[in-house]
């Protein structure tokens, strides 16, 4: 069994980016990114301080907008007006989950599908389905980053997403299948998950549930990507996926914290490069 080192290859994305970055600027150029926070979330807070780090490491320009929990959404809507006009800002990004009054929709649909760099809007979705993409949602581009890190083939394998969400399970299950695999998704409502993850030659987990898969659920050797993010009885930092449990009967698995949740904020800064590329008419 191997352990995929999520921030080892973040790095490596992280440095190129950088290197392209400083291209950009010889050109006059800086690649811009604002994040809006609404709220005091303290997952969404750490989230947001680790994107503006990335900023910094990758040499873009950066503004965070920290709004009030009781900004109401004509406040929310001026803002992103404001930024779709704005030539510093490549990308925007509205941290999610918002408070219960704003609509996240509404928010996401305003913002300029060229400044999407969370690749949320409909515009982009749409062009993910049919595989003509500027943008990908970061944590699915960042889970393919890490299979194909290990040299695993994709072509041909069975592939099992569990976990149906906009933001990961079916970006991610679209992905594998552009990748050639064969894909199956399954959810909340999937009678005996077992009897599906079992065929797995490529485990994705994205169901928010602390050590849910465990040993049983797993085939031997395969490949195990966990996107959880949770706390276990004891207030520790844990995933989706039993790890102590299920590690031995993997080839490669990913640990949490240091798998995915690196990846995810690396592609975010890829994908703040190409909005700025394409800003500039950079091919
Ligand atoms: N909340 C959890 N994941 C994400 C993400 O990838 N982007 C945004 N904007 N909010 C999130």
């Amino acid at each position: 069994m191997q352990i995929i080192d999520g921030k080892a290859v973040s790095k490596a994305v992280k440095e190129q980016v950088k290197t392209e970055c400083e291209m950009l600027k010889a050109k006059g150029i800086t690649p811009g990114l604002a994040v809006i926070i609404v709220g005091e979330d303290p997952a969404s807070q750490v989230y947001v301080r680790n994107k503006e780090r990335a900023c910094e490491e990758c040499g873009f320009y950066s503004v965070k907008y920290a709004l009030p929990a009781d900004t109401t959404q004509s406040e929310l809507n001026s803002l992103v007006d404001e930024l779709n006009a704005d030539d510093k800002i490549n990308g925007i990004l509205c941290q999610l989950p918002l408070p219960k009054h704003l609509d996240d929709k509404e928010v996401i649909n305003r913002i300029n599908p060229i400044k999407d760099v969370d690749a949320f809007h409909p515009f982009n979705v749409g062009k993910i389905m049919i595989g003509d993409y500027n943008f990908l949602p970061c944590t699915p581009a960042g889970v393919m980053e890490l299979i194909r890190s290990t040299g695993v083939e994709i072509s041909g394998k069975k592939a099992v997403v569990m976990g149906r969400s906009n933001i990961v399970g079916k970006p991610m299950a679209m992905l594998l299948l552009h990748a050639d695999a064969t894909v199956e998704i399954i959810h909340t409502k999937t009678p005996d998950d077992g009897a599906v993850t079992r065929t797995a030659d490529i485990l994705v987990v994205a169901v928010g549930k602390a050590k849910r898969v465990t040993a049983d659920l797993v085939k031997e050797g395969a490949l195990v990507i966990d996107v959880g993010m949770n706390r276990d009885e004891n207030g520790k930092l844990c995933g989706d996926v039993d790890f102590e449990n299920v590690k031995d009967k993997c080839s490669y698995i990913t640990p949490v914290p240091g798998g995915v949740g690196p990846m995810t904020i690396a592609m975010l800064m890829k994908n703040t490069l190409t909005a700025a590329k394409i800003q500039n008419n950079i091919g």
